[in-house]
């Protein structure tokens, strides 16, 4: 006769109640797709564009942001193996980061989602992460 505890194991799919949100949208090519919509926004929008210290190429940005965002809803910490902690706020005090400036950021950020294939609650989800993040990074009234 079976022993129960390894049937429990058996029929409970693997990591059932803990789902991340990377891997219900997809994984990479999901946060790849995100951050090339919200760049190439970016670079059309002068007034998120002129913060950026390499203008001509926002590859390295690119790749950052995607990476970040991928290990910050459960996907692989390539990000902090090659920048550390991310101390975002601490990141983004160079930056001159208004009202104005976290409002384009935002609706940047939203275009993006939008243009995404994705459930309704995930696209929920990442809202209201992007809306209290771009807040946070806020450094001038
Ligand atoms: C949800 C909000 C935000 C997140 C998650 C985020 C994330 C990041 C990350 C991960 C980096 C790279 C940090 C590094 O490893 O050096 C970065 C850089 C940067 N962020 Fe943000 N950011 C946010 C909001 C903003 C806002 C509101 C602005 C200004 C409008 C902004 C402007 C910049 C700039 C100019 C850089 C430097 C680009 C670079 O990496 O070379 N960010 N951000």
């Amino acid at each position: 006769m079976g022993d129960e505890r390894e049937m429990r194991i058996l029929e409970t799919p693997p990591m059932a109640s803990s789902r991340t949100l990377y891997d219900e949208v997809g994984g990479m090519p999901f946060f790849e797709g995100l951050v090339d919509r919200f760049y190439a926004i970016v670079a059309a929008d002068p007034v998120l564009l002129r913060l950026y210290p390499d203008q001509a190429d926002l590859g390295p940005a690119r790749r950052r942001l995607t990476l970040f965002l991928a290990q910050y809803w459960g996907g692989p910490t390539t990000y902090s193996d090659e920048r550390g902690h991310p101390r975002l706020r601490q990141r983004h005090f160079p930056f001159e980061i208004g009202p104005d400036e976290r409002d384009h950021w935002l609706s940047a950020m939203r275009s993006a989602v939008g243009a995404m294939e994705t459930t309704p609650e995930a696209a929920a989800r990442l809202d209201a992460y992007f809306a209290t993040t771009a807040e946070a990074m806020r450094n001038r009234d």
